[in-house]
């Protein structure tokens, strides 16, 4: 390790210690979550299971809680629950990286870790310098940098970041986002026989390509792997507009599936569908774990208007990661499902049999919470409206007439409700999974899933059901343990 980055480092340790008190006497920390120790976390990084444990790393400014030179954090877990903070694993101290190590992923070859990340430079006036780089660990927690393994092909703008690496027929792949010089968000393939020298095989898919028309000016975090013999294209776009009850967020993150010639570097897909239909989901990537579960994080946050407003910047720190997730694919719907070990954390099981609602804002014994996984089954609804108010701050509603689900919370600035929205044909199951300053609503198994970051009065525990006509249901609560 040389000065520049021992500096670094210690810098960021400092950071920790100075705000430690002033970070967890923060109400709003997460108590099942991974969260910065201070500062700002976004995109998940280097997602691997390597040598029995899970690695997650993450994109993490301890300076600020705003976005500046990127490190690595780094955690571990053997059950996916239970985190172990790491030392920091990259930190942005080479010129080719000076204004952040961006995202990037993990991959394990002889049994080494190696590390890909974007090197991102930007001089005094803005322009940017972007290089694909590499690092490799023997123990995957101290990492020797090797420098840019790629440079910028032709055609494209610095925008050219987030390598996502994968094995496939005896070969390395590797996918990246892009900005083509005519502003067009793409994703490239290269591939390698020995992980150091790429080839550059060209884009696969992108605004303008295989059908797609005008989708957005750049592309970031893509993710390609296989999932019951297709080919699945994870990407977050920037730049789609509004449509319908879709694409409301600022930026994007969601999939296509297809098949995918590796030979013909040709990659036939069919729509993009959004992956979450909540406010704070961005960035998503995926691993493949021994028991051949395709897992994803995302980051629960986003660069939206509402990002300088969350209340834990008072306390030093902002964002956190989404619950992990496996993902399965029906047809050519991908359905998330909260990790089964997520089952551990239950306690104190509350339940209610064969509720049956006829009226407005309703409350059942010990239904209720902060750091709690609330479980509704086999709904009978006759009626126009069903919906949960969570905390008096976050709102579910089902519409059975017009089929359409919806997301409603209080805005982070001005406490006014905003509300996203999902076409949803019935409603059978709702798994919610609140902490005390998020929520994330899968329904149906994982057809839809909805997740925000919420800030309700830090008293406010209360649940209430509404029903507009007749409903029936099961409740089942479970309040969920802390983890560190
Ligand atoms: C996505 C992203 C990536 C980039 C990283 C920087 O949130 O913009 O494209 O590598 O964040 O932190």
């Amino acid at each position: 390790m040389n000065e520049r980055e021992k500096l670094l480092i210690d810098q960021a340790y400092k950071e920790v210690e100075q705000y430690r008190n002033t970070v967890v006497s923060d109400p709003y920390r997460l108590t099942y979550h991974i969260m910065p120790d201070v500062g700002l976390l976004n995109d998940p990084n280097g997602f691997i299971r390597f040598k029995g444990e899970y690695h997650l790393f993450y994109q993490w400014n301890p300076f600020q809680t705003a976005h500046g030179a990127k490190f690595w954090g780094h955690y571990t877990s053997t059950d996916l629950v239970h985190w172990n903070h790491e030392p920091i694993a990259l930190a942005p101290s080479e010129w080719y990286e000076k204004n952040g190590c961006y995202s990037g992923s993990a991959v394990e070859k002889d049994g080494n870790m190696f590390l890909f990340y974007t090197g991102n430079v930007k001089d005094g006036s803005g322009n940017r310098e972007t290089y694909q780089c590499m690092a490799i660990s023997k123990d995957g927690v101290n990492f020797e940098k090797k420098g840019p393994v790629i440079m910028l092909p032709p055609g494209y703008t610095a925008h050219f970041r987030d390598p996502k690496v994968w094995k496939e027929h005896d070969k390395w792949y590797m996918i990246v986002g892009a900005q083509s010089e005519n502003k067009e968000g793409k994703a490239v393939l290269f591939c390698s026989d020995n992980l150091s020298h790429w080839e550059h095989l060209g884009p696969i898919a992108g605004t303008n390509m295989n059908g797609l028309g005008e989708f957005g000016y750049m592309w970031e975090c893509p993710d390609l792997f296989a999932l019951n013999e297709k080919a699945v294209l994870i990407v977050s776009p920037q730049g789609l507009e509004p449509q319908g009850d879709m694409y409301h967020n600022l930026f994007q993150s969601g999939y296509f599936v297809g098949e995918i010639d590796y030979e013909k570097v040709h990659f036939k897909h069919g729509a993009f569908t959004e992956l979450d239909r909540g406010f704070d989901f961005y960035a998503p990537q995926t691993t493949l774990d021994e028991k051949g579960r395709r897992l994803m994080f995302a980051w629960m946050g986003i660069t939206d208007d509402q990002e300088p407003y969350h209340p834990t910047i008072q306390h030093r720190w902002i964002h956190a990661m989404t619950l992990p997730r496996e993902l399965v694919l029906n047809g050519s719907k991908l359905y998330q499902k909260p990790v089964q070990e997520l089952q551990n954390l239950r306690r104190n099981e509350v339940s209610h049999e064969c509720i049956e609602l006829t009226k407005r804002d309703v409350s059942f014994e010990k239904i209720e919470g902060q750091s709690i996984e609330l479980k509704v089954n086999t709904m009978k609804l006759e009626g126009e409206m069903f919906d949960i108010l969570f905390r008096d701050n976050a709102r579910f509603v089902y519409d059975p007439v017009r089929q359409r689900a919806s997301f409603e919370r209080k805005r982070f600035n001005d406490n006014m409700w905003e509300a996203r929205h999902c076409q949803l044909d019935k409603l059978e199951k709702l798994q919610v999974f609140m902490d005390t300053s998020s929520i994330e609503i899968f329904i149906n198994d994982g057809e839809e899933v909805f997740t925000s970051r919420i800030y309700p009065n830090v008293n406010n525990s209360s649940i209430r059901f509404s029903v507009k006509g007749k409903a029936a249901f099961n409740l089942q609560k479970w309040d969920l343990r802390n983890t560190p």
